[in-house]
């Protein structure tokens, strides 16, 4: 069976990117796929430093997959911390790793530019990430736009692994990007993102949320003018949420002036507000009982770490480090 294999950061509450970037196109390959997903808390590590919100995000990142629609009984749904063998794995793909390679990844590029921390952790990065990837003999990955790169480089590390050892080790994944949702705008119109403080929440309360899609910026345009709904944020949000009917429909009022930004703003909260109650009801019970969500965490490590000492039974024999005593 094809197995499928994301993870998500627990570094913020979710947001709109990660939903429909990730999680939506995560769950519906549950039909078709073995799901493998995951909440990668030693790469949030390498900017999240405060224990009770790490706790806090780690059960969230959970609860969303769950609240979407997840079926346990399918995937297995773990954190990484709970399959040490990734550690071990990153380790030795490392040894293997050019340092010109990992400095031109997008993610170390962008801290070192502003002028951000970069600790070893957040230099690494893929090479953590390649071995979330292909601990799990991973077929696909579905990611957002962003990750794209990052799931390439863990391509060529498994290719480079496999031409020096033996074609059998790792298999060579293969990322699933969807096109009509690649990169979620956030209210400034950037990417959203949790480190950009520019995000629309998941679970975020009716009022608040309404409140943060009202900062949704836009140009100047006056009520009465034209306006151009392939430039707007708004539009391109309400995209994400509004059938094809009610697409073609904003859209035309845009085109023929009289209509305030304010009512396409509106129109977006009550297509997300309509989308999003019925996960937000679930959630809420989920994180009103978190047992629930450890006992799913467990039963998904068990599932991932029988896959993961088979691929580092393979791995050890191949470099020579030989068998576990
Ligand atoms: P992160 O929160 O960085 O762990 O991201 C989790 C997943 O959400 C990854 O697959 C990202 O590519 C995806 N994602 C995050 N932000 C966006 C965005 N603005 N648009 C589309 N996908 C996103
Ligand atoms: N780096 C990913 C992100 O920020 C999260 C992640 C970690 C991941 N390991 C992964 C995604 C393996 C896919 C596969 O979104």
């Amino acid at each position: 069976m094809v197995r499928a294999l994301t993870g998500i950061q627990p570094s913020g509450p979710p947001h709109i990117g990660n939903l429909k970037g990730m999680v939506e196109p995560a769950v519906e390959l549950q039909e078709s796929t073995e799901p493998f997903y995951f909440i990668a808390s030693y790469h949030a590590m390498t900017t999240l430093k405060d224990p009770e919100l790490f706790r806090q995000y780690q059960l969230e990142a959970a609860a969303t997959f769950l609240a979407f629609g997840l079926d346990p009984k399918r995937a297995a749904l773990f954190r990484q911390q709970d399959i040490p063998e990734v550690c071990e794995l990153s380790w030795i793909l490392g040894t293997h790793i050019n340092l010109g390679i990992l400095e031109r990844a997008h993610a170390f590029k962008s801290a070192k530019d502003k002028g951000k921390e970069i600790n070893l952790g957040t230099f690494s990065y893929p090479v953590l990430m390649a071995a979330d990837i292909l601990l799990y003999d991973t077929n696909l990955v579905p990611v957002g736009k962003d990750q794209k790169q990052h799931v390439e480089m863990a391509k060529d590390f498994a290719a480079g692994f496999n031409h020096r050892y033996g074609e059998e080790i790792f298999v060579i994944p293969e990322p699933v990007i969807r096109p009509e949702v690649a990169t979620v705008p956030g209210v400034d119109g950037q990417k959203m993102s949790k480190s950009y403080g520019n995000t629309l929440g998941v679970f975020t309360p009716p009022k608040q949320l309404r409140k943060r899609v009202m900062k949704v910026v836009t140009d100047s345009k006056e009520m009465a003018d034209p306006k151009d709904p392939d430039s707007c944020n708004v539009f391109a949000l309400y995209g994400l949420f509004a059938t094809k009917d009610e697409q073609a429909e904003l859209a035309d009022r845009y085109r023929a002036g009289g209509m305030g930004y304010g009512h396409a703003k509106q129109a977006l909260f009550e297509v997300m507000d309509r989308a999003l109650a019925e996960p937000r009801e679930r959630y809420l019970e989920l994180m009103d009982k978190p047992e629930q969500i450890e006992d799913v965490l467990e039963e998904g490590a068990a599932k991932a770490r029988s896959v993961a000492l088979q691929t580092m039974e393979r791995v050890r024999s191949a470099t020579g480090l030989g068998a576990r005593r």
